[in-house]
């Protein structure tokens, strides 16, 4: 069985979450709006479910929109925002995930503003010139991430939240995606008026996750239909994802100290081995970064071909760049950090979960030592 280092992409579901899904999978039936008995028991059921995940994240479970994802969350929290018209301007940072940059670039067409707060080489979003900008075009709503998929960054967003409110920027949202599970989130302390979270992030079920907001009055639904969710998400409730979600929250919340250490520990093992390696690059070693997320370069070993080598020899990373219509792009993380595009290209991930081994990190440095050297020697020659 192949090692699986992939956990920023998606995590193993928790097998104390599964068990606590089992009986809404296999048992129970009946619609969370319905009053009968039935109805009554799934209700509360995604009830405990809202509270144990506001309560993972330091909100209040009327804080709390169930979504089908953190993708939905991001559209949600953007094309919602209550105020939008033509007039309505944006700001957010040049590295967000896709699925903020798609719906800004719609917003965009249908005729709002949108600006892009740039990052440094490490992917750290620069506060002096993020505050200067957002003074300079007062945007509507601020849209900031709290950690990058790729580089594992972890973003400035509590200081520039408070500079944005201290400026009277109405809203401010931020996508925490990547962040539970692996660093404290507390939505509070952040000072962010909207969080979108993703169960599958922190071994919880795929398809799941929460838009939190201040006040859902933030918010108007982007589907219409019945009242569930305040009447801000329309649609009878997967319960069995929301129990998982809700069980998975609170398992993050209890147990984040002892996974921070755990991932800490595997992902400083790894790169203290990595950089042995002649020429290899880490983006973002000079920030702190998610304590389980290494993404590098090996300058001459193309990004795509070494996942193909590495996933035939048993261990499953994820690349840094992207195909459209066949043609691969680098990373546009990268880009915005203004590395080169020939090393964007060579970029791999590495993301743990709490049951990696050093073991299976020795082996996953043999094999790249083994796979470097079956190289030609001129091709190796490029780094040293
Ligand atoms: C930073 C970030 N935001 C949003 C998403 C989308 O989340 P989901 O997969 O739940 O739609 C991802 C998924 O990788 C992500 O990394």
């Amino acid at each position: 069985m192949s090692v699986y280092l992939d956990h920023n992409a998606s995590s193993p579901l928790h097998p104390e979450v599964l068990e606590e899904m089992m009986p809404f999978l296999a048992s129970t039936y009946g619609n969370a709006s319905s009053l009968h008995q039935s109805g009554r028991f799934l209700r509360s059921a995604i009830e405990t479910a809202r509270a144990r995940v506001a309560g993972s994240i330091n909100a209040h479970p009327d804080n709390v929109i169930f979504t089908s994802g953190g993708t939905e969350a991001n559209n949600l929290a953007l094309k919602g925002f209550v105020e939008i018209g033509p007039q309505t301007t944006f700001i957010s940072s040049q590295q967000e995930h896709a699925s903020v940059l798609n719906p800004l670039k719609q917003l965009q067409q249908a005729g709002c503003s949108t600006y892009f707060l740039p990052v440094d080489a490490d992917g750290l979003t620069d506060v002096n010139v993020s505050q200067q900008l957002i003074s300079k075009h007062a945007p509507d709503l601020l849209s900031l991430q709290l950690a990058n998929n790729e580089t594992g960054v972890i973003q400035p967003v509590e200081q520039l939240a408070r500079f944005s409110h201290a400026n009277k920027i109405p809203l401010v949202h931020c996508d925490a995606t990547q962040a539970v599970g692996k660093i404290a989130v507390d939505f509070q302390q952040l000072d962010v008026d909207m969080m979108t979270i993703s169960a599958h992030k922190f071994q919880g079920p795929q398809a799941v996750g929460a838009l939190i907001v201040k006040s859902a009055a933030m918010i108007s639904p982007q589907q219409s239909g019945g009242y569930q969710e305040s009447a801000r998400r329309a649609g009878t409730e997967n319960v069995a994802m929301l129990v998982g979600m809700g069980k998975a929250a609170e398992l993050a919340r209890i147990k984040l100290q002892e996974r921070q250490s755990i991932l800490l520990e595997l992902c400083r093992y790894f790169e203290q081995q990595l950089v042995t390696i002649g020429g290899v690059v880490i983006f973002g070693v000079n920030a702190t970064r998610l304590p389980n997320t290494s993404f590098f370069a090996i300058p001459y070993y193309h990004g795509e071909t070494l996942l193909m080598q590495l996933d035939k020899a048993g261990f499953e990373l994820a690349s840094g760049s992207a195909c459209h219509s066949e043609v691969t792009l680098p990373s546009h993380v990268l880009s915005a950090m203004g590395v080169d595009e020939d090393l964007a290209l060579n970029a791999v991930r590495v993301s743990f979960g709490i049951d990696n081994t050093r073991q299976q990190i020795d082996q996953l440095i043999g094999t790249l030592n083994d796979l470097i050297n079956q190289l030609p020697a001129v091709m190796r020659q490029v780094a040293n």
